[in-house]
């Protein structure tokens, strides 16, 4: 198994299965593009409160990304994408969800190593059949079991229901948190938190 570190004083993230999905750390520039343009719908943006207004062609290319154009496409890639350095996040740990069957990005699942944070999304074709359950168990185990934190945390939208519907289905319970969120687009919206324990 190959262990990918993100910084010195953190530990190494690993790979691990969920039941319909693979957590992966991606390795390279199209593994984060593809992630991050299953969050570049005007749902999800909506949700999210990124400003980003990414073309729906490109959007469509990059959730296209499947094992076979993988190489392909990595090198057709527009330059202004090119280093994981503008990807990568601090204090992030973050692991795209893969379809097994063909390789192709499903979502992504992410933990703030300072505070147990999790956040996520579901690519559009992958929404509505209950893998948001999958999404946020797979940021509780991140948070215990890989960066040894004993709480992990999620805020969202109060009107999210699909979001507070899976992390209620993963396990995560109502807790206190501040009662309104200033989003990166500068919406401040009612917010909702939960929280996980380790067993
Ligand atoms: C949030 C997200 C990961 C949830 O995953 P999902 O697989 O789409 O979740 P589902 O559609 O299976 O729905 C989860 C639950 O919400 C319910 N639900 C879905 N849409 C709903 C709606 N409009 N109103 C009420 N309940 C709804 C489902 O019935 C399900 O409940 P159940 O498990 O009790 O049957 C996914 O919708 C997503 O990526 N959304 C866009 C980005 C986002 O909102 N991220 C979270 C930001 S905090």
């Amino acid at each position: 198994m190959r262990l990918i570190g993100i910084g010195r004083t953190r530990p190494s993230l690993q790979p691990f299965h969920t039941p319909r999905l693979h957590a992966i750390p991606p390795r390279d520039v199209i593994g984060y593009a593809a992630a991050y343009a299953g969050a570049w719908d005007p749902d999800a943006l909506s949700w999210l409160g990124w400003p980003e207004r990414p073309q729906a062609e490109l959007v469509h290319w990059l959730l296209d990304v499947t094992d076979l154009n993988r190489d392909q496409r990595s090198r057709e890639l527009p330059a202004s994408f090119r280093t994981v350095r503008q990807w990568r996040r601090k204090n992030s740990a973050f692991f795209a969800l893969i379809d097994p069957a063909d390789g192709r990005c499903a979502g992504a699942v992410s933990v703030d190593t300072r505070n147990g944070e999790v956040g996520g999304w579901l690519a559009p074709g992958f929404r509505g059949s209950g893998l948001g359950t999958e999404l946020f168990r797979a940021g509780a185990r991140i948070a215990h079991d890989q960066l040894r934190l004993p709480t992990a945390r999620a805020g969202t939208q109060r009107t999210n229901a699909p979001c507070r519907r899976a992390l209620q289905a993963a396990g995560f319970t109502p807790t206190d948190g501040p009662a309104h969120h200033t989003l990166p687009d500068g919406r401040t919206v009612e917010a909702r938190w939960y929280a996980h324990q380790a067993r």
